[in-house]
């Protein structure tokens, strides 16, 4: 028995904003975003919310898997910008798409999500019984970033993608890592805005009332941990599924800046045209990064059933983590 993905589906918010468009109100060129980063375009949601993405993405995987919604036992939603808490994002997915009998929670492991995501459905499938599980992975960046800090809005977009995995004969996943070392050094930080109460307002404390609920990022620093962890995550679940790195078809992996896949690629000894990179075009989504570059890689036909796929994922936490899987 193994689990397997059995659909992927994604959704992008209408508007693409350009990195010209960005240099209307910002000290920065096409020039320097391309060459630094990688990144074209981007999407950016006016008026759809993380939770409105989450929806439309489990719509079209939901869709792809022929199941239905009866038959998902688990849903479990990522994201980093939720515009909701309660419910959570899954309740939201169940109920739009009439999942009746489902557990369904949310999961934070900011852009390391959809492979923590992906995990922990494994695992439960495997332990509870779970035949059908809906994942997902959301984000509206453009909520959480600083508009005005050039070195971080530049990089995100807004974007959600989705899987199916069933219980299936093949395979399927083969192996997975997770981990989380320590960001002593507050290299990726955002925090959510303390209310005033009746019993204590947030304003009379100078640590309180300065925290940037905006993306904060040390981008060097993240940049040095996300080669590391990217090539130890791909090393140790091969390692673990007995694989070679070269025999790898596909690797899916979380889409920040080009330049980091290039030196992942790098490092470890694999042609770049086997990284599915869509970074160009959608910029960062954080949770939504992995699932939506996977969909594109399934339609377009650069995965196929049986081939070996490598989804690596690294962010705020700082986390990392990577699934490996026959398709
Ligand atoms: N346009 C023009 N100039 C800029 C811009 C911009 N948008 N942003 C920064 N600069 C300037 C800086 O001010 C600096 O100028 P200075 O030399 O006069 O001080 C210069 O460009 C170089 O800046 P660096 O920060 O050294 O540029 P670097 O080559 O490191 O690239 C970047 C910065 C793109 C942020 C890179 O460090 C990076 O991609 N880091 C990793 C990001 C990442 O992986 N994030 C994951 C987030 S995942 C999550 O969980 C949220």
């Amino acid at each position: 028995m193994g689990i397997q993905f059995l659909a992927t589906g994604s959704y992008l918010p209408g508007d693409v904003v350009t990195n010209e468009d960005l240099a209307q109100f910002l000290d920065t060129s096409d020039e320097w975003i391309t060459t630094r980063t990688g990144i074209k375009t981007r999407h950016i949601a006016k008026g759809e919310t993380t939770s409105d993405l989450a929806v439309e993405a489990a719509r079209a995987a939901l869709s792809g898997s022929g199941l239905d919604p009866e038959q998902i036992g688990l849903v479990i939603c990522a994201t980093v910008s939720p515009d909701i808490s309660v419910p959570m994002i899954a309740a939201k997915v169940k109920r739009a798409l009439g999942i009746e009998n489902a557990a369904a929670f949310d999961l934070n492991a900011n852009c390391s999500s959809f492979v923590y995501t992906t995990t922990t459905a494994y695992s439960l499938m495997q332990t509870c019984g779970y035949e059908y599980a809906l994942v997902v992975g959301a984000d509206t960046n453009s909520q959480i970033v600083d508009w005005t800090d050039r070195a971080t809005c530049v990089l995100f977009g807004d974007g959600a993608g989705a899987a199916v995995l069933a219980k299936t004969d093949a395979p399927g996943i083969l192996a997975t890592h997770l981990d989380c070392i320590i960001d002593r050094e507050d290299a990726l930080h955002c925090a959510n805005k303390l209310h005033k109460t009746p019993f204590f307002d947030p304003d009379t404390v100078e640590t309180l009332r300065e925290r940037p609920d905006k993306i904060q990022m040390k981008g060097s620093k993240v940049m040095k941990f996300a080669i590391r962890a990217f090539t130890e995550s791909a090393k140790i679940v091969t390692q673990k599924a007995g694989v070679q790195i070269a025999d790898i078809k596909a690797i899916v992996p979380h889409q920040a800046n080009f330049r980091i896949l290039t030196s992942a690629a790098k490092s470890l000894g694999v042609p770049l045209e086997r990284f599915c990179v869509n970074i160009d075009r959608v910029a960062n989504t954080s949770a939504g990064s992995v699932p939506t570059a996977l969909d594109e890689a399934v339609r377009s036909g650069v995965i196929q059933r049986g081939d070996l796929v490598l989804l690596a994922a690294f962010g705020g936490g700082l986390s990392s983590g990577a699934v490996l899987l026959e398709w």
